[in-house]
């Protein structure tokens, strides 16, 4: 087969293992392994060669993508859809792998639901990666591990300096609308707060929240050095305002503690890949490589996703998710009905009265 491998949306680190494992299988099973650069705006405008092994070699450890990546407008209306079907039946392409989030699977669904509708033989194969980890049924996607590790290391640095001078810090991470990196980090950054969009509070609830949780920090016989509030970035309101929001607050309660905030923004998207990451972007590729082989199409391989959901492959970690199955998870995480959402802030909700110690 002729295989395509693209990168779309926000890059996570393990897209480059994902990219070298999937080539590095393809090549040893027989198959001509191509990298469309610039994720849908490279297909359409007609950017691919062949992956040769020794321009792959050593990528495995490197963030970001070799590939390139973009977010594409066109691709999300039906010409710019249609054009890139043609593109690929053009260049010969039957099987594609798209390496991304959910944006990304949703224009791999839609391609192959062209190509089923217009006799093309294109299949198409999903592979979640995105530091956020919101993409249904995927368990971890490629870039989460990282990003949780780079966070819980910025937070205990920051702790190291709040320490230092008895300061309450408000940290700001990524992941879009799903608290999952905030609520992940924080816990092993030893947070005594963490505040996510999908408990739906008002600023006001959290600024209460807040207060009794710098009371509990600062009770008669109590020595605490740092307060640490991990905010996720799907909280819609500027951390700059809570930030002095929660100063006015804490200074009812005790003088002379500054609040500062820091954003991590795309700080957490970058650095090498985790040992986990790569084995994830691994283990899914060569699961990929066997799934076009199959002639399967419309599908995502998921690491682990949550109660067994999904076909077992070859590798017990490794399961076969229909991407419209994977879709309609994915906006239940974002709208906060899937069980899987529930859990996270059920088992918060039991943890939160106790995180400041
Ligand atoms: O989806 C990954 C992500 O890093 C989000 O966490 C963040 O909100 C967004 O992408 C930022 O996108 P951009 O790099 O296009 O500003």
């Amino acid at each position: 087969m002729r295989i395509g491998i693209l990168t779309s949306g926000g890059d996570a680190p393990g897209m480059n293992a994902a990219i070298r494992a999937l080539a590095v299988v393809g090549r040893a099973r027989g198959h001509q392994m191509i990298g469309i650069q610039h994720g849908y705006a490279g297909l359409l405008a007609g950017e691919h060669a062949e992956l040769e092994a020794d321009s792959i070699e050593g990528i495995t450890r490197q963030g970001g993508t070799i590939l390139g990546s973009s977010r594409c407008l066109e691709m999300m209306q039906p010409p710019g859809q249609r054009a890139a079907l043609e593109r690929l039946d053009a260049a010969k392409i039957e099987g594609l792998v798209v390496i991304g989030g959910n944006g990304s699977l949703t224009g791999g669904h839609i391609l192959a639901g062209l190509a089923r509708d217009h006799g093309s033989p294109l299949k198409v194969v999903g592979l979640p990666a995105s530091i956020d980890n919101d993409v249904g049924h995927a368990g971890l996607s490629i870039g989460v591990d990282t990003a949780v590790n780079t966070i819980v290391d910025a937070c205990d640095r920051i702790s190291d300096t709040a320490r230092a001078h008895k300061r309450c810090f408000i940290v700001e991470v990524m992941g879009r609308n799903c608290g999952f990196l905030a609520m992940r980090a924080g816990i092993a950054a030893e947070a005594d707060a963490i505040l996510y969009g999908e408990a739906n509070e008002t600023e006001d609830q959290i600024v209460e929240r807040l207060r009794k949780m710098l009371e509990r920090c600062f009770a008669p016989g109590r020595h605490k050095k740092r307060v640490l509030i991990v905010k996720s970035e799907g909280l819609s309101f500027p951390v700059a305002r809570l930030r002095q929001r929660v100063q006015e607050a804490l200074n009812e309660i005790v003088k002379g503690i500054d609040v500062r905030e820091t954003v991590l923004g795309h700080v957490v998207r970058g650095g090498d890949p985790s040992a986990l990451d790569r084995t994830i972007a691994q283990r899914l590729s060569f699961g990929a490589i066997l799934a076009l082989e199959a002639g399967l199409t419309d599908i995502m391989l998921g690491w682990e996703p949550p109660f067994g959901v999904g076909r077992e492959t070859l590798d017990p970690s490794v399961r076969l998710v229909p991407l419209d199955e994977v879709l309609a998870e994915t906006a239940r995480l974002l709208d906060g009905t899937s069980p899987v959402i529930q859990r996270r802030m059920a088992m918060l909700a039991q943890v939160e009265a106790i995180l400041p110690g």
